[in-house]
């Protein structure tokens, strides 16, 4: 190794990787060499130090956030706004984005979580093959093939591409279908340190969602878009075999709201809930965290008795083309969650542990909103666009989320 790599591991406390230099091979040593040289320790110790800092008070006006009811709208605004939505659409100019990085570890399912498949009345489905359902309807309601963009991570990366190329895209046309990968950040453990995996590489993970924005440009997709004329792209999850990521009426309303950020919303109806709820803090969008809402808030009811933190984020976003340059700018916070992770020891075993063990980092797609005043919130009925398949059993399970897709298809 390069007397300039032990520098960097030095100024860093990162020496011990040093003592791993005996398990590897001249190959092995310098592919670890240059992965060490990717990484920026700088981020990496800044993020590490704010796991020990306590989360600053700061002096915070908390609001609802204003939305508009799908059902309330007139038949006759309804028709408005599906006719601008429509007419985008129908000209080509609007995409579909699935961020498709995440693990999919709360259900168990090995391989990308797009490849998992449930048992529908419709048959057997995998969740991209849902997707793609929507999308070959589109098809034939607005005459265009709207592309489809997957964000996937490292780790899933070919096995997405694998899955759909053996099941061809399930009829959809490939030459539409735009796979593009997310970024990543190294692992540290409790003292702060990276470790190796089983290839005796730095273990790494996907950054989060928030990863989106910086992968969008850096890939090369923000060009594409702009060279395809794509002026909106709806983004959502790959676990929501509901979402009604098509929808000229939310299209009409964001435009004729002058914003260029849109997201649908569900009305939460247990305080619990374990999701994201929209809201205003300090006149700017927010989405908190089911985990960061303080029970009193959570339980807080206005005067018609609804949940004042009750406009739940479903993860169902429009973007406009126009803002993603300046969102790829922008510096996103991270998220440090504390998790269980194999890892190699120096004696070139591998240790399994039954403690969490390390600290992940993970940016939000949502937390660029700050930078909002305003986007339009439009919320949905729950049964008709919020089925997600997030956990084995219980709630958001598959068994849940099946019931919701047969009820809402049962005319089909
Ligand atoms: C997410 C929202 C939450 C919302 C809920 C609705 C976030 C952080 N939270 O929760 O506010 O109420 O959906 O179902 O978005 N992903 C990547 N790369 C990553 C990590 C995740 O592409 O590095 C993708 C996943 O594949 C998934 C989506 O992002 O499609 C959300 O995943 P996750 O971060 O697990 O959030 P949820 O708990 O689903």
């Amino acid at each position: 190794m390069k007397e300039e790599t032990k520098k960097i591991l030095e100024k860093y406390n990162q020496q011990h990787i040093l003592e791993y230099l005996k398990l590897l091979t001249e190959e092995e040593k310098n592919e670890l060499e240059k992965q060490i040289l990717t990484i920026d320790f700088e981020q990496l110790k800044e993020l590490y130090e704010s796991t020990k800092r306590q989360p600053k008070i700061e002096e915070k006006k908390i609001e609802h956030i204003p939305y508009i009811d799908k059902e309330k709208i007139s038949n006759s605004t309804k028709q408005e706004l599906e006719k601008i939505g429509r007419k985008i659409i129908s000209s080509g100019a609007y995409a579909v984005l699935t961020m498709a990085g995440g693990q999919g570890t709360r259900l168990g399912h090995i391989g990308p979580k797009g490849s998992y498949a449930i048992n529908t009345k419709n048959g057997t489905k995998y969740l991209f093959e849902i997707i793609i359902d929507t999308l070959k309807r589109a098809k034939e309601k607005y005459g265009v093939t709207i592309p489809w963009y997957i964000m996937t991570s490292k780790e899933n990366n070919n096995e997405t591409l694998e899955f759909l190329e053996e099941h061809n895209y399930f009829g959809y046309d490939k030459t539409k279908v735009t796979l593009f990968l997310q970024g990543e950040l190294p692992l540290v453990n409790i003292e702060g340190k990276i470790i190796l995996d089983k290839e005796k590489k730095i273990k790494e993970a996907a950054n989060g969602n928030g990863g989106i924005y910086k992968a969008v440009k850096n890939s090369g997709l923000l060009d594409e878009m702009k060279r395809d004329g794509i002026e909106w792209i709806f983004i959502s999850n790959v676990d929501n075999i509901l979402s009604n990521f098509v929808d000229p009426i939310l299209l009409g309303l964001t435009i004729k709201e002058n914003n260029k950020i849109a997201a649908k919303s569900v009305a939460k109806n247990d305080p619990y809930e374990k999701a994201g709820v929209f809201c205003k803090m300090n006149n700017k969008v927010k989405v908190i965290e089911y985990i960061d809402l303080p029970s009193e808030m959570a339980e807080q009811r206005d005067e018609n008795g609804e949940l004042v933190y009750g406009e739940l984020n479903i993860s169902t976003y429009l973007y406009n083309r126009s803002i993603f340059e300046e969102l790829a700018e922008f510096k996103l916070p991270y998220h440090a969650a504390f998790k269980k992770s194999a890892y190699l020891e120096t004696t070139g075993k591998i240790i399994e542990p039954d403690e969490p063990n390390i600290y992940k980092f993970e940016a939000f797609i949502f937390d660029t909103f700050v930078k909002y005043n305003n986007i339009t919130i439009l919320r949905v009925k729950r049964e008709d666009e919020f089925a997600p398949v997030k956990n084995r059993t219980g709630v958001d399970s598959p068994e849940t989320a099946i019931k919701l897709y047969n009820e809402f298809y049962k005319e089909d």
